[in-house]
């Protein structure tokens, strides 16, 4: 239901259209001068004022003017006779949203203002989930209180406002996707559209048509013409992921958009304009694939304008608490000092992604009802094995021996347990007399290669 007001000289038929509204459950208030209408407008909110635009005092673009301004959240329809309608085009200029030509019948009238306020129904539910959404994409939502991550989320508060193209790098579940849509949420654009593409997923005759769109026809399969992601996301962001990974061919054709926002649609030759935002990320090393020559070093400069470092989070282990207090304030959950302790000792290749993954697991598995706490058993054998474990391969360097290793790691064990044998053998995993004796062996091939180098009468460093 709405409340409108109607603005005409003409008394009889404000009357009557206030009654046609009342009749259909809308409440009404009448006024007879464009003065009286700007006057209750600025006062009391109205959803819709009908105003005729010949009036007796006032202009009525001049009170189209000023409603528009003074309250921009009450729509204007206007009234107009025949010979006028050029005057209706003007009123529609000046933000008046829909106009009646005299004489229209009472149901034409009605269903009108029906479908106006339909319409801004549906605009507040766009603007209510545009800022809930904007809400969730809030840096003060993200977290991030290390150093490094705060100068990341000051850069983003920063290069949102502009129009500036960002680059977001880092490795894979480091907050990029997360980042690109909160810079569209904080930015001006925010009531526009953001257009997300995955660039590596597509082979590369789809990647163009998904970016620029095709003509029917344009080849094999384009049975029906398609609007791309460039065009979608007019007055918007277009987000594209794994930028690293396209093409030269559709390097070059980015380049060529990026340079002046102009394409064609696949099949077509006519050049079309949009206005974008551009938001790119990649988890490659683009300067690198710059060398390698697989990426294009003009499309690198072109993108490479605010670039974004997204550190890893081993490098920024002092986030992991409040990223576990964040990932599970979704459930009622909480973690046993234990398991913390081996969280924090990880290393999370996989980043953010990684550690929500685990610990949803680990919700689950710690299941049941009510306050479930998350205990070590719960966690992942790559968090409650070997924390730091190097891979094989990159053990296998020149100079290598599995001797040489298990002395590196007995001397490592020692030294951590302050000599305390008993303690080392736990970090080491085996029992104490196991380490007595590998103790003893070591002992002995030391003694024999000291004795090896001193036949040889070379002194050599001791120890
Ligand atoms: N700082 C953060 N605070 C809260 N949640 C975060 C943060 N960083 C990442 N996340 C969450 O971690 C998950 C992974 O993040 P996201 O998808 O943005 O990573 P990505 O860098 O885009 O990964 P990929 O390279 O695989 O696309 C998401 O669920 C995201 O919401
Ligand atoms: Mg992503």
């Amino acid at each position: 239901m709405g409340r409108i007001l109607l603005c005409d000289d003409e008394v009889k038929l404000t009357r009557m259209l206030a009654s046609a509204l009342t009749t259909a459950g809308h409440s009404t208030e009448r006024v007879a001068t464009g003065r009286e209408a700007i006057e209750l407008c600025s006062r009391e909110a109205f959803d819709i004022l009908v105003t005729d635009l010949r009036l007796p005092d006032t202009d009525g673009l001049e009170v189209v003017r000023r409603v528009r301004q003074v309250c921009p959240e009450t729509d204007v329809m206007v009234i107009t006779a025949h010979a006028t309608t050029e005057t209706a085009v003007e009123a529609m200029r000046l933000g008046a949203y829909d106009y009646l030509v005299k004489p229209f019948s009472l149901d034409e009238f009605r269903m009108r203002i029906a479908k106006l306020l339909g319409r801004r129904e549906l605009q507040a539910r766009a603007g209510q989930l545009a800022d809930q959404l904007s809400n969730l994409h809030n840096p003060e939502n993200i977290v991030g209180s290390s150093a490094r991550m705060r100068e990341v989320l000051e850069q983003v508060r920063q290069v949102a406002r502009t129009d500036a193209t960002v680059l977001l790098l880092g490795e894979s579940g480091t907050g990029k996707t997360l980042l690109a849509r909160t810079i569209h949420y904080q930015s001006r654009r925010r009531s526009g559209p953001l257009c997300e593409l995955h660039c590596a997923a597509l082979p590369e005759t789809l990647l163009e048509s998904e970016l620029f769109g095709h003509e029917r026809g344009a080849f094999t399969g384009a049975s029906e013409q398609r609007i791309g992601h460039v065009e979608r996301s007019h007055r918007g962001t277009l987000f594209l992921d794994e930028i690293g990974e396209i093409s030269p061919a559709i390097q070059a054709k980015l380049l060529r958009f990026l340079q002046d926002r102009q394409f064609f649609r696949v099949g077509s030759t006519q050049v079309r304009t949009v206005d974008v935002r551009f938001v790119l990320a990649t988890n490659r090393d683009l300067q690198q694939a710059v060398r390698d020559r697989a990426f294009r070093e003009d499309l690198f400069y072109r993108i490479n304008v605010f670039p974004i470092h997204l550190p890893p989070l081993r490098e920024r282990i002092e986030d992991v608490p409040a990223l576990c207090a964040h990932i599970l304030s979704r459930h009622r959950a909480r973690l046993s000092e234990e398991a913390m302790e081996l969280i924090l000792r990880y290393s999370w290749p996989g980043n953010v992604r990684e550690l929500e993954n685990v610990l949803e697991r680990a919700v689950i598995l710690a299941g049941g009802t009510g306050e479930a706490t998350i205990l070590r058993r719960h966690l992942p054998a790559a968090l409650t094995g070997a924390p730091t474990a190097p891979s094989p391969g990159s053990l296998l360097v020149p100079g290598f021996s599995i001797d040489g290793l298990e002395r590196a790691l007995i001397r490592e064990a020692l030294a951590r347990a302050s000599g305390n044998k008993s303690e080392a053998a736990r970090l080491l995993g085996i029992t104490r007399r196991r380490l007595y004796s590998r103790l003893k062996s070591m002992e002995a091939d030391e003694a024999s290669e000291q004795a090896e180098v001193s036949d040889r009468q070379d002194p050599g460093p001791s120890g």
